[in-house]
Order: structure tokens, then C-alpha cells, then sequence
């Protein structure tokens, strides 16, 4: 028997980033979230499961979507590590939020291989396997689990080769470590706050198998990261 209960999920609680925010703090939270893509293992996790999804494709080019691309940090390490290697490829970056894509479109501006479009992540405007793949990360655990599955329904329709979602794991030590980075690294106020509190709003691997199987796009593989807190959830091909 475990000595602790699980930790339960905080539902219907809002980050900062959810509510109105200046440009300014916009900004500053996402080179923090860039730092911590970077050098806890965020943008290493969604790559590694992509470059598994997508095989040896070496000729043609590739184009991959981000559902809740934020300050679009995961599309532009994919495409310096997409140049470095010679291979094409396109990444369109979608957020609903019409601020954050500005940040993005700044912070992107010379990686051309990079499109932004404002949309809800529940309603894609990309027809049925449009696109290669579908990646998200750090935004699943921002819809509540009416919403959920409609977000990793839409990313199994218009991905031809299957997707990846990429989110915190849910627990104790991650919500510790998580709160301790954040203060050690004197990151600011949004970061403060929004970073343990998306380890309490985090999906277990159970509660995600259920949002998938809701979704329709079961079954999904789930790969625990405890290095990096991560966990990521990999869909097929339908
Ligand atoms: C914490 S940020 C993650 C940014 C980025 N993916 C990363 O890992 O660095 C979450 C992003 O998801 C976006 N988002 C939340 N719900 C969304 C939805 N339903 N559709 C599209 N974007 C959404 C937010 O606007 C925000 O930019």
C-alpha cells in the first residue's frame, strides 16, 4: 500500500497566463518556459517521440503542428534541429491567444519554416490528416476534462502519422522540484505561480487513457520521463 494517496488533481483552477497579463510578463514567462524546455528536458521530449513517429523521412518535407504553441520555443528548436540535419521541415504554430502569438511571431522571426495561426485547439482548422504530426506540450492540463479529449481528438484527426502530447507529471516530488526551480532561478511572478501550480492541474497516466479513450483515439502509449517530470502520451496513425 502506498504511504501516500495519490495527489489529487486541482480542477478549474486559473494560471495567470489564462487571465490578462501585460506584454511584458507574457514575455518574461515564456523565456522561462524556454529555459525550462531547454535545459529540463521539455523540448528533448516532444523531439525524441516525434523523430520516432516520423521514421526515416528524409526526402520530401515534413510538416508537424503545435497545439498551444505559446511563445512557439519547441517549433524553433525543431527547426534548428531540422536545418542542422538537412531536412525540410514546416511547422505550423497554433495558440488561441491572439497576444501570445505576437510574442511568438517576435520571438520566431528567423525561422521562416515557422506559420502562426490563432485557433482553438478543440476545433483545428486543418482538414483530416493535414499535417504529418501533431505535438503539444505544456497545454493539455489547461482544458478541464470536458474539454480535454476534444483536444487530443482534433490532434489524432489531422495528424496522418499520429501525435504527441507532452505534459507534467503529477506528483509530490514534481510539485516540490517544480516550486523550487522556479524560486531558484528567480524567474518571474507568472512563472512563480503558474509552474507548481500546472503539476497540480497535470493528468495522470490512468486519467489520460480515459481522456483518450473518450476522444477515440485509443489506444495511446504513455511514457513516464521522472528525469525531466514529463510525461508524454503518443498517439498512432488512425
Ligand atoms: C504553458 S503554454 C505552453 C507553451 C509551449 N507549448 C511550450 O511548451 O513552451 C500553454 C499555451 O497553450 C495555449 N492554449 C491553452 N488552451 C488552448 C486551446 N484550447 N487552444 C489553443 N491554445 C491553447 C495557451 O494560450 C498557451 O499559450
Amino acid at each position: 500500500m502506498p504511504l501516500l494517496p495519490d495527489l489529487p488533481r486541482i480542477q478549474n483552477a486559473v494560471e495567470l497566463l489564462d487571465g490578462p497579463a501585460s506584454l511584458s510578463e507574457l514575455e518574461a514567462n515564456f523565456r522561462d518556459i524556454s529555459r525550462l524546455n531547454r535545459y529540463f528536458g521539455g523540448s528533448w521530449v516532444t523531439r525524441s517521440h516525434l523523430v520516432r513517429l516520423l521514421g526515416e523521412r528524409r526526402g520530401g518535407s515534413v510538416t508537424v503542428l503545435d497545439v498551444g504553441s505559446g511563445g512557439a520555443d519547441i517549433p524553433v528548436r525543431l527547426v534548428r534541429w531540422a536545418r542542422r540535419r538537412g531536412l525540410a521541415l514546416r511547422v505550423i504554430a497554433v495558440d488561441r491567444d491572439r497576444r501570445i502569438l505576437d510574442v511568438a511571431r517576435r520571438r520566431a522571426a528567423a525561422y521562416p519554416e515557422i506559420s502562426f495561426v490563432q485557433a482553438d485547439g478543440l476545433s483545428l482548422p486543418v482538414r483530416g490528416g493535414g499535417v504529418d504530426a501533431a505535438i503539444s506540450s505544456l497545454t493539455l492540463h489547461h482544458l478541464e476534462p470536458d474539454a480535454a479529449p476534444g483536444l487530443l481528438a482534433e490532434m489524432g484527426r489531422t495528424s496522418r502519422l499520429g501525435f504527441v502530447v507532452n505534459d507534467l507529471m503529477r506528483s509530490r516530488l514534481a510539485y516540490v522540484l517544480v516550486w523550487l526551480t522556479t524560486r531558484l532561478f528567480a524567474w518571474n511572478r507568472m512563472s512563480r505561480h503558474d509552474g507548481p501550480l500546472s503539476v497540480l492541474r497535470a493528468y495522470s497516466a490512468s486519467e489520460i487513457r480515459s481522456l483518450a479513450e473518450r476522444a477515440g483515439v485509443s489506444p495511446v502509449r504513455i511514457v513516464r520521463h521522472p528525469l525531466w517530470l514529463r510525461l508524454a502520451v503518443v498517439g498512432g496513425p488512425r
